[in-house]
């Protein structure tokens, strides 16, 4: 049976990747989006997944999340690595659908406990909702595993530190990292060594002309990014490699730590080894098989399975 999962996402380029995926790979059931102010704001982060679940037909609960980080004052978006409206040059679009009724958090809670051990739930953006989702039912602790893209031991992004995730909420991080589940972190560690080059994406458009023809022409944004910041010739895929670490935990390297996270100061969101007693250890993946972890990705949006 496919293993069911919910993506909490701030689509987002990379987030765009790591759905599509998701919802083509046959032994993966996404059963909601719940979606997280980040890469954009609230609002267009709730449109985007909508629109991307229309784009697979799939009739799932897509829910709007929070709009601002727990504690302190919201980052600016991230539109220079994203764009304005999320992917990239392509200009925005309606979803035909609406949203659910429920927030993000609430949808959460409700599937993992309608389905209660059967659930991973992926978080792709900043962690509020997740930590807003343990306030309402700290049950949820013990009813799922968390397969989640954020951090990095020994890597940051948005600073030499700290990785975007963390950075944009690293006070719900730190709940997400102190509570007692099953945890994956794919972090920078390894993802930032998954680079797929423009070919790859042509290569998408080509084989899937409407789904990968989508992602090439939203990666173009992309890769203009890494290129500017980091003289990067293509597009780190944060965000997919996260999926496919739910499904093939054997092309990671896994180094068992627990994890606090920085709340504030010159080091605030990173993601520190603790040695904290209370805390339960977390599979870090600290490396991977770089290219097969591509290949389960470019493979399923190729051939549509
Ligand atoms: C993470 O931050 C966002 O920009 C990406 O979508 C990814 O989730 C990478 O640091
Ligand atoms: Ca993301």
């Amino acid at each position: 049976m496919a293993q069911k999962i919910i993506i909490d996402t701030d689509p987002g380029i990379d987030d765009a990747f790591a759905i599509l995926f998701s919802a083509l790979h046959p032994d993966l059931d996404l059963v909601a989006l719940t979606t997280i102010f980040g890469n954009v704001t609230a609002d267009i982060a709730a449109r985007n997944a909508k629109v991307l679940s229309e784009m697979v037909d799939l009739d799932i609960p897509v829910a709007k999340g929070a709009d601002r980080p727990l504690v302190m004052e919201p980052n600016p978006v991230s539109d220079y690595v994203h764009g304005e409206q999320g992917f990239g040059d392509l200009p925005a679009k309606q979803p035909k659908g609406s949203i659910d009724e429920r927030s993000s958090a609430q949808l959460i809670v409700d599937l993992i406990n309608e389905s209660p051990g059967e659930i991973v739930l992926c978080p792709i953006g900043p962690f509020t909702n997740i930590a807003l989702a343990l306030e309402l039912d700290p049950s949820i602790q013990e009813k799922t595993r968390l397969v989640m893209m954020g951090g990095g031991l020994d890597r940051g992004n948005v600073t030499p530190h700290a990785e975007a995730n963390i950075w944009n909420d690293p006070h719900a991080a730190d709940r997400v990292f102190a509570a007692n589940w099953d945890m994956t972190m794919v972090g920078l560690d390894v993802t930032s060594d998954i680079v797929s080059p423009p070919s790859d994406f042509e290569a998408l458009a080509k084989a899937a002309p409407v789904l990968g023809g989508f992602l090439n022409e939203a990666a173009k944004f992309y890769a203009r990014f890494y290129m500017s910041h980091y003289n990067i010739e293509g597009c780190q895929m944060h965000d997919p490699a996260a999926m496919v670490a739910v499904l093939y935990p054997e092309l990671f390297t896994i180094e068992e730590t627990a994890i606090s996270v920085v709340p504030d100061g010159e080091l605030v969101g990173a993601t520190l080894r603790s040695v904290d007693p209370n805390r339960r250890l977390v599979k870090a993946c600290v490396g991977g098989q770089d290219q097969a972890i591509k290949d389960v990705f470019l493979n399923t949006i190729k051939t549509g399975h």
